[in-house]
């Protein structure tokens, strides 16, 4: 066979092995991996480096319509270049519902939002924020048909929250479709309580965010959302686990044999309180929910991390600018937490900071990389083995890493649009050389080479462990010992 391209000499690792071949692209995809496999228009050569399967970032924001005034500063153009730089080459961000709205109007403008736009593959979960009798009986069922399989619940958020009888409902849904629940679990009632008293005692300042979000309003909906789904009978998925009290709940359930899977972020490994800043405004560029906790509890998230409580790290990549009048700052300069537009940019830097300070460090192997980086989220939202892996018949979604050059991560040298990073002077030991997306080089020795419009939209399999019972053993989903 004559191949597009032939990448040499790479140490391949994936989820369960690491071996040295070459691999030759075909058409996209993966179609020989070994040793002298012949001719190719294109050579690339790895020279020995570590290559992994592209990322999947299972949880970001990109493009996403607000009810409150403010826009994101990431659009499918800047977010998927941003992706491809740090190593990512499939990206699952949420087509919203807002009230009042059908799930297929809000598909149908993610759909606009997107076409043409990407550099990389993706696909759309589904926010549900009304679940109307016609959207459980009639819209969720042919969505799902049609590739949209997970959906994500939030317990918190006026716009968005739903409550115990509508989560059980979706959850049966899920069941009975084949499809994986993903939930934001804060106590709604409680926050808006606490953010009462702060704000009446005008504490307004973005350190009193975590005041009002403090560990136990995650622990208790962490722990209504597995009773729910427990009651239901269904999987379900944690989404941004921020401490030690929601870890204490998904291990716990798990270890009662419930089918709970757990996702946290970067900003629960490298970003506290502290970072929420003073009386200023600055730390309203690290307002995210639930809020960055203490150092105490970012080793929790890592020990989650290596003992297995947690099967996705993703990004949450909500790029909200700092300065402009359409971010952070949609409220204006001084307004209170309560205003300030949730979320934090990431995509470009999840992975070098996992596989710096996780791999490299010591903390995680480089199978437990590749699970929690790329093949789990894959698994889990219905796109393995097309995404996630190195096989032949894969996708060429390929990382090669060079693994030795430190640098210091600094916002002038990242691809999206937002105007800072909350990981600024970090200092990171590996970074993608080169990102392969479909055999096409994005990303190569610093420069981006993707286009805007190579990226395809993929629609889902109905995940293999979702709408199967909620109870039963450890699925393939655990990393290998
Ligand atoms: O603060 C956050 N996490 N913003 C993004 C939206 C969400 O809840 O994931
Ligand atoms: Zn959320
Ligand atoms: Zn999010």
């Amino acid at each position: 066979m004559i191949f597009d391209t032939l990448l040499l000499n790479a140490e391949v690792a994936t989820a369960s092995d690491r071996y040295r071949a070459d691999i030759g692209i075909r058409d996209g995809r993966i179609a020989a991996i070994g040793r002298d496999l012949g001719r190719a228009d294109h050579t690339l050569d790895a020279a020995g480096r570590l290559v992994t399967p592209g990322g999947v970032d299972a949880h970001c924001h990109l493009d996403q319509p607000t009810s409150d005034g403010s826009k994101m500063a990431d659009d499918f153009v800047t977010g998927t270049r941003s992706a491809a730089c740090g190593g990512t080459t499939t990206i699952i961000p949420f087509a919203c519902q807002f009230k009042g709205q059908s799930l297929q109007a809000a598909v149908d403008d993610y759909h606009r939002r997107s076409e043409g736009k990407a550099a990389i593959d993706y696909a759309f979960h589904l926010i549900v924020s009304d679940p109307t009798p016609g959207v459980l009986r009639d819209e969720l069922p042919r969505l799902v048909a049609a590739g949209y399989t997970s959906f994500k619940v939030y317990m918190t958020y006026d716009d968005m929250k739903l409550d115990d009888r509508q989560i059980l409902n979706l959850l049966a849904v899920a069941r009975r479709e084949g499809a994986m629940t993903m939930i934001h679990a804060e106590n709604a009632d409680c926050i808006g309580w606490l953010t009462e008293q702060l704000l009446d005692a005008g504490l307004g300042a973005p350190r009193y965010h975590a005041h009002a979000r403090p560990m136990l309003v995650e622990r208790e909906a962490t722990h209504r959302a597995i009773a729910l789904a427990e009651l239901a009978d269904v999987p379900i998925l944690i989404v941004h686990v921020s401490g030690r009290e929601a870890v204490d709940q998904i291990r716990t359930a798990q270890g009662l044999g419930l089918k709970v899977f757990g996702e946290t972020c970067p900003q629960y490994l490298f970003l506290t309180g502290d970072d929420l800043g003073g009386e200023g405004f600055e730390g309203a560029k690290c307002i995210c929910s639930p809020p960055p906790r203490d150092k105490a509890n970012q080793e929790v998230i890592w020990r989650g991390l290596e003992n297995g409580t947690f099967h996705v790290l993703s990004s949450d990549h909500a790029p909200f600018a700092y300065a402009g009048p359409d971010g952070k700052k949609a409220h204006g300069p001084d307004a209170p937490f309560s205003e300030v537009p949730n979320g934090i940019p990431g995509l470009e830097t999840r992975m070098p900071l996992l596989m710096s300070h996780g791999v490299m460090d010591g903390r995680i192997d480089i199978h437990s990389f590749v699970a929690l980086a790329s093949t789990n989220a894959a698994r889990l939202y219905g796109l393995f083995p097309r995404k996630g892996t190195i096989a032949v018949g894969s996708d060429a979604d390929l990382v090669v890493w060079d693994m030795d050059r430190p640098r210091t991560i600094r916002n002038a040298l990242l691809h999206h649009a937002v105007d800072y990073t909350p990981y600024e002077g970090i200092e990171v030991k590996a970074w993608p050389a080169m990102t392969l997306s479909r055999g096409e080089v994005v990303w190569r020795d610093g420069e981006y080479l993707g286009r805007a419009g190579h990226g395809q939209f993929l629609p889902c399999e109905r995940p293999a462990l979702a709408g199967t019972r909620g109870r039963g053993h450890r699925g393939p989903l655990w990393k290998p010992n």
